[in-house]
């Protein structure tokens, strides 16, 4: 557990309090949602973004409508369907609504049982990551036994830590159990492009914890796996099929296939509530968020005299695609991490979950 900061929080005016993840690595600041809308516009313009706080930020906004509208239950289960519909990909913005949507539906005192049940799904996601985080760590040290190696190099792609899901993240949290086990351990960043969550949210959460980390440009993965520089992939998840296909941020699935051909396993770290059971088929089925293409055209970073800018990198008139995900075919997964052990990509292992 990173056991120093959490994403989001209720402040003292009981408004939800989340990181805004927008400023990051230059500027720590933090915005106040106070209603439902807030909630919803602070998940559509990446305030806040990784598939497990987007779910948290869902279930407290559903908790700040029904204290919007006093208790009103058709007007609160309007707003979380317009939450549930914020971003389109990570199925815990979903299922989180779901959960909350059964709360209103059942509850006498919404606000107080709302609150409640958000509070609850925060918390849980704690415990989840810790044990994933125990898991993690212990596949890490049989791996380096194996190798007879004492230094380990792990790949990971995005930021799947604490900024994505409370409190010690997904394919983070064996990485700082390892650091705190005093495992020698070094982290290879993929820069994540266009958004960059791994050049400016992973390395800003290793920096902070101390651990070594080297931030890479995203193709540089294969070269790095073919002069064995590489003893792990590990990444978090968006949503998971029961056939264990894998829909991460864009690019995870040329990490796996490169790590196919090299030999290098390649992991997935997820809470339970990030697998759509519903969902047959992964690559066929998963719907891959589009994003605007100026996240493409344009860069933000600070000029030389320390001045935050936004830049066009590309010709005024060229197109651009930008898809928020990839999927990653089962076939391509060494094992799923998760909080109840190591579950094998296939349907039959995890339809047991369920
Ligand atoms: O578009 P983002 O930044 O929300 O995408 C986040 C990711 O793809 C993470 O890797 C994923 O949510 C797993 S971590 C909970």
């Amino acid at each position: 557990m990173n056991g120093k900061y959490r994403a989001l929080w209720l402040n003292n005016d009981g408004d939800l309090e989340v990181i805004d993840q927008r400023h990051l690595p230059f500027e720590k600041k933090t915005r106040v949602l106070k209603t439902a809308g807030d909630a919803c516009e602070a998940i559509k313009d990446m305030t806040v973004r990784g598939a497990g706080v987007i779910g948290n930020v869902a279930a407290f906004g559903v908790y700040l409508a029904a204290r919007e509208f006093a208790g009103d239950k058709v007007k609160i289960k309007q707003a979380a369907l317009m939450i549930r519909e914020s971003r389109p990909t990570a199925v815990n913005l979903m299922w989180a609504a779901d959960r909350m949507l059964n709360v209103v539906k059942r509850a006498d005192d919404v606000m107080t049982a709302c609150k409640t049940e958000a509070i609850a799904i925060a918390d849980e996601d704690v415990l989840r990551t810790q044990k994933i985080g125990q898991l993690g760590c212990d596949i890490i040290k049989n791996i380096m036994s194996k190798q007879k190696i004492n230094q380990f190099n792990i790949l990971t792609h995005c930021n799947a830590g604490w900024l994505a899901i409370l409190d010690s993240g997904s394919a983070l949290a064996p990485i700082y159990e390892a650091h705190k086990r005093g495992i020698n351990i070094h982290v290879w960043v993929d820069e994540t492009r266009p958004r960059n969550q791994g050049a400016s949210l992973t390395s800003w959460e290793l920096l902070d914890a101390g651990i070594d980390h080297t931030i890479i440009p995203d193709n540089t993965g294969g070269h790095l796996m073919q002069q064995g520089l590489v003893d792990m992939v590990i990444t978090g998840a968006d949503r998971v099929a029961a056939n264990g296909d894998a829909a991460n941020k864009i690019g995870t699935y040329l990490k796996a296939l490169a790590a196919k051909d090299n030999d290098v396993p390649f992991y997935i770290a997820l809470p339970i509530n990030t697998f759509d059971f519903a969902c047959e088929n992964g690559v066929r089925d998963i719907e891959i968020e589009q994003r605007n293409e100026d996240e493409v055209r344009l860069m933000r970073g600070l000029d030389k005299s320390g001045k935050l800018q936004t830049i066009r990198i590309t010709p005024e008139h060229s197109k651009a695609a930008n898809y928020g995900f990839d999927v990653t075919p089962a076939r391509l997964i060494t094992g799923l991490i998760t909080e109840a052990g190591l579950v094998t990509p296939n349907q039959d292992a995890i339809g047991k979950l369920k």
